[in-house]
């Protein structure tokens, strides 16, 4: 019984972890914002683990907020999550939550922003400072055509953010750099959101009729610019160029609309971010610090990458959908899988049920048997070994009261001591075995010898009377006609 239980056990746990699909990894991935840009982020990530089922993601968004981020990674550290990674919203705030991570044994890939020091695994992201070059280099081009110096509005992202503080650095320095005439260049801060960048580019050129041109940190805010110079009085739709940097989509579609000039592509390569998480959890080779390329974008190059931009999302759609599908199919492979578990154990508890039911009435007949056949057997048996003794014992009293027929102390006392009985024992025994009392079993065998006597001998009644012990020949005749139903004489 603890066999079957154990095999349909071991059976049970055989089936059911036979999931080779199970990922193994998991991994926190810490998002400091949730724009177009991080969105793509997270597009090109998902992508990727298609490639790595043996890994899992799990996404959270600050919203700008290191506190709440700097909470997140905590949260995820006490999840022991096998990998974390994370793009700072402003990179000293959230260093101290970075390092705890690292420290606490797990590797630390740090995405698109930068945070100092070397207590981090890996790093992968844009190269900020050359995209503050290319700011430079265009404004420069436009400085090159006019005599006077120009007035350009920067619009920069959130100021404790290494891509706000680097690309401004980029721009000023190349700029500097430059010997010929200086554009003069102010800031306002959009914190990265086109909202912020509509109301500040507004307020600004209420005060200031002279800009020409608006350099913005990123595509949401250059787009937001273009629509507070539509907007503002004394400007009107196109009477500012601006340039933006990141080169998603909405910017390139703003660049072949017209509403701005150009961008700075600033890749965020998400697959690259995975396939490098992928390596260090296999322990295998990865890339310590990746800086991706940049690069200029006006309305020639953006037209052919719009269309290229549609071809992948088109790609990442029918991967979508593949995803899907196989998802189903593995999910249909898991249903089926179930049933049958669901049936094997069904079988087994069914199996067990049948067979503890047997074990049970098999048991009970036995315990029966025990206690209400054995005993009649045994009372038959008893009875069978009674009757042969009793057999024997009538003999043996037979031969005795036969031999002493003619004795006259052949009474109960004398059959006592012949067969070692008391008399009470000489009653009852004999009783059992003829159905009658000593005396009366004395006297019929006298009877029946009388009988004999008369019938093969000449002896008369008055001998045989005598030879048999009767007190007086007139008595015998009695008991004769009582026993035989007739008189001795009458024979
Ligand atoms: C979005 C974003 C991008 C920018 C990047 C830099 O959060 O502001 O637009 O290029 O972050 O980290």
């Amino acid at each position: 019984m603890r066999n079957i239980i154990i095999s349909s056990l071991v059976l049970f746990l055989v089936l059911t972890g036979c999931n080779t699909r199970q990922p193994q990894y998991r991994i926190g991935v810490s998002q400091c914002l949730d724009d177009a840009w991080r969105q793509k982020m997270n597009a090109e990530m998902e992508r990727e683990l298609l490639l790595h089922p043996e890994m899992t993601i799990s996404r959270r968004i600050a919203y700008g907020s290191n506190e709440l981020q700097c909470a997140q990674i905590d949260s995820f550290i006490k999840e022991r999550v096998d990998l974390l990674i994370v793009s700072p919203n402003e990179a000293e705030d959230v260093k101290p939550a970075v390092t705890r991570a690292y420290r606490a044994g797990i590797p630390v890939i740090v995405a698109d922003r930068r945070v100092s020091g070397d207590e981090w695994t890996a790093f992968i992201g844009g190269d900020n400072y050359r995209v503050g070059q290319l700011m430079a280099d265009w404004l420069l081009s436009i400085q090159a055509v006019e005599r006077q110096a120009i007035h350009v509005l920067e619009v920069a992202g959130l100021p404790g953010s290494t891509p706000a503080t680097l690309r401004h650095q980029g721009m000023m320095e190349t700029l500097a750099r430059n010997g010929g005439v200086q554009p003069q260049v102010e800031s306002v801060m959009g914190s990265w959101y086109k909202e912020e960048a509509y109301q500040v580019v507004s307020e600004y050129l209420r005060m200031h009729k002279d800009i020409k041109v608006i350099v913005a940190h990123n595509d949401l805010m250059a787009i937001g610019a273009a629509e507070a110079v539509r907007d503002s009085k004394g400007y009107g739709k196109g009477s500012v160029r601006i340039m933006g940097v990141d080169g998603i989509k909405l910017g390139l579609q703003a660049i072949a609309d017209g509403t701005i000039e150009c961008t700075a592509t600033y890749s965020s390569r998400g697959d690259m971010i995975i396939e490098t998480a992928a390596h260090i959890l296999a322990h295998e080779p990865y890339i310590h610090d990746t800086i991706l390329e940049t690069m200029m974008v006006d309305e020639t190059a953006a037209r052919p990458m719009l269309m290229q931009y549609d071809a992948r999302i088109h790609d990442l759609e029918t991967l979508h959908i593949v995803q899907l599908q196989s998802e189903s199919r593995w999910q249909q492979i898991q249903n089926g899988r179930l049933v049958i578990i669901i049936s094997v154990v069904f079988v087994c508890i069914l199996f067990i049920i049948v067979l503890s039911f047997l074990i049970y009435s098999q048991r009970k007949i036995k315990k029966e048997i025990k206690r209400d056949i054995l005993p009649q057997l045994e009372e038959v048996q008893e009875a069978i070994q009674l009757s042969h003794r009793d057999v024997a014992f009538a003999e043996r009293m037979k031969q005795i009261v036969d031999d002493h027929l003619t004795d006259p102390n052949l009474n109960v006392e004398y059959l006592g001591s012949a067969l070692s009985l008391s008399r009470t024992q000489v009653f009852r025994r004999v009783k059992t075995v003829t159905g009658k009392g000593p005396l009366d079993y004395i006297r019929e065998r006298r009877l029946l010898r009388a009988e004999e006597l008369l019938r093969t001998t000449d002896m008369t009644i008055q001998q045989v009377a005598l030879e048999l012990c009767f007190s007086s020949p007139g008595y015998f005749s009695k008991c004769y006609k009582e026993y035989f139903g007739h008189l001795p004489s009458a024979r």
